[in-house]
């Protein structure tokens, strides 16, 4: 019999299970195998490939993991509904024809700092013509200092030299990813994590391997359980404000987290991005382990969404090779980006919009904890999210749906977890996308409504 699926697998491409994993996510993509399409048995995919079972049990497994397939006992396995990781950020910001969005991750725009007026300082400057140079591709050495400097009142220490300017956190991720680890290397991260990193590592071909969390952030047992048990490379982890769970990692806790990193030899990740909205900052693994630590700062979350800054404070003999990835993937950073931050930086601008943003996010998440509070949430006083643990029977896809018949675009907990087979019941909500406060307080309550009733038997997935 012919078989069904005829993936084009450059065998040079290593290792073979998630050439595999990467060939099923391209066709799935392309369209080319639709939802609920029954893939070849292994036995049948290995034969026609000409490779080991266990290869296509591995990268079935994987591809299960990443929600790409899904397997129904001895019918087989199908293609299936959930979006792939390379996905969820794009799920995350398809665009919402609704009125109320709490699914997109975006600091209040009605808040963004005067554009026009520091176009029209840098316009006045003699020297402006020179941001039409290319810039170094650490970045240009005024922006590297006020890059430390931001950091430096944010509690952490570094040399300008060991600061580089990138294009926001995102970027930073992958630009460290690709400089500190191969396809095939693991990375370890929170068991709901950024979808981002998941587009990265999906990017670069890394496996993933989620680190269980409680309301501190990262549990140390499991993440040495998975150091012991696992050549970890690299460990993401996004300690305050949390996406998409809230937490703040006390500053035990941290050390307890920079210890076993050190021990197993794990180089760390500490996606800061919320931190300069923090009343109480504890100590960052950053500070404790400088060796062996990526700190990441985006002005996207404080400041605003399209201001496409990013530091990274990296580890001084990682400095070359950052550089090199950096020139690979950008050059230089377009310099009059930072030179904006720099203004604002240092007259004052970036420290006002910050604490408007801390009382704009006091007041929703103190609304959110008035119409939700019989629920079980997490929030946080300065935070952007609200995470929600449903009651039963509902599942997060389910009420994603409920929620957007009803005019209202949440982000469902398995687009955030590590492995989708075990994702809660849960959904994220993040109050700072929508155009004015009635909307926050309108979306809430059809939030708190949808929850007083049950799931309507006609509901579809998302
Ligand atoms: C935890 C976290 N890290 C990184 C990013 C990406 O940030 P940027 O917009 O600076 O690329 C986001 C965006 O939502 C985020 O939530």
């Amino acid at each position: 019999m012919e078989v069904t699926w005829k993936p084009a697998l450059p065998k040079s491409e290593k290792p073979l299970y998630l050439a595999l994993v990467r060939a099923l996510s391209r066709d799935i993509e392309s369209g080319r195998l639709p939802k609920g399409f029954r893939l070849p048995t292994q036995r049948e995919l290995a034969d026609y490939l000409k490779i080991a079972v266990g290869t296509v049990t591995r990268a079935y497994d994987e591809a299960e993991r990443k929600g790409l397939v899904y397997g129904d006992g001895r019918r087989g396995t199908f293609v299936g509904e959930l979006p792939s990781p390379k996905s969820s950020l794009a799920s995350l910001a398809k665009a919402v024809t609704l009125g109320i969005d709490f699914r997109q991750n975006h600091p209040a725009h009605r808040l963004d700092p005067d554009l026009g007026a520091a176009l029209r300082q840098i316009a006045q400057r003699p020297e402006c013509r020179d941001l039409l140079l290319y810039a170094p591709p650490a970045g240009l050495m005024s922006h590297r200092l006020a890059g430390a400097k931001w950091m430096d009142s944010l509690g952490l220490t570094a040399d300008p030299e060991n600061v580089f300017v990138c294009g926001g956190a995102q970027h930073a991720l992958l630009t460290i990813c690709a400089a500190e680890a191969r396809a095939g290397d693991i990375i370890a991260c929170e068991e709901y994590a950024y979808p981002g990193v998941k587009t990265v590592a999906d990017i670069l071909g890394l496996q993933q391997v989620g680190v269980a969390i409680d309301e501190n952030g990262l549990i140390p047992e499991s993440f040495e359980e998975v150091c012991r048990n696992k050549a970890i490379r690299l460990l993401y982890c996004n300690p305050s404000l949390q996406n998409p769970t809230n937490y703040v990692m006390p500053t035990q806790r941290r050390r307890q987290i920079a210890a076993i990193a050190d021990k197993y030899h794990v180089c760390v990740i500490e996606d800061e991005i919320l931190a300069p909205l923090l009343d109480d900052r504890p100590g960052f693994i950053s500070s404790l382990i400088p060796d062996r630590s990526y700190f990441v700062l985006s002005s996207s979350k404080s400041v605003a969404a399209g201001l496409r800054v990013g530091f990274i404070a990296a580890p001084p003999q990682a400095r070359q090779s950052l550089t090199d990835t950096l020139q690979g993937s950008m050059l230089g950073m377009p310099p009059l980006m930072g030179e904006i931050f720099s203004l604002w930086l240092n007259d004052g601008t970036i420290e006002k919009t910050i604490a408007a943003r801390k009382l704009e996010s006091a007041w929703a998440q103190q609304t959110a904890g008035e119409i939700l509070g019989r629920f079980t949430i997490r929030t946080h006083p300065t935070g952007y999210h609200v995470w929600l643990l449903l009651p039963e029977p509902w599942t997060g896809p389910e009420f994603a749906t409920e929620a957007q018949m009803r005019g209202v675009a949440v982000a469902p907990a398995e687009i955030f977890a590590v492995d989708r087979k075990s994702a809660v019941n849960g959904v994220r909500l993040s109050l700072g996308a929508v155009p004015a406060r009635e909307h926050v307080t309108a979306g809430l309550k059809i939030i708190a409504d949808i929850l007083s009733g049950s799931p309507r038997h006609d509901t579809v997935r998302v």
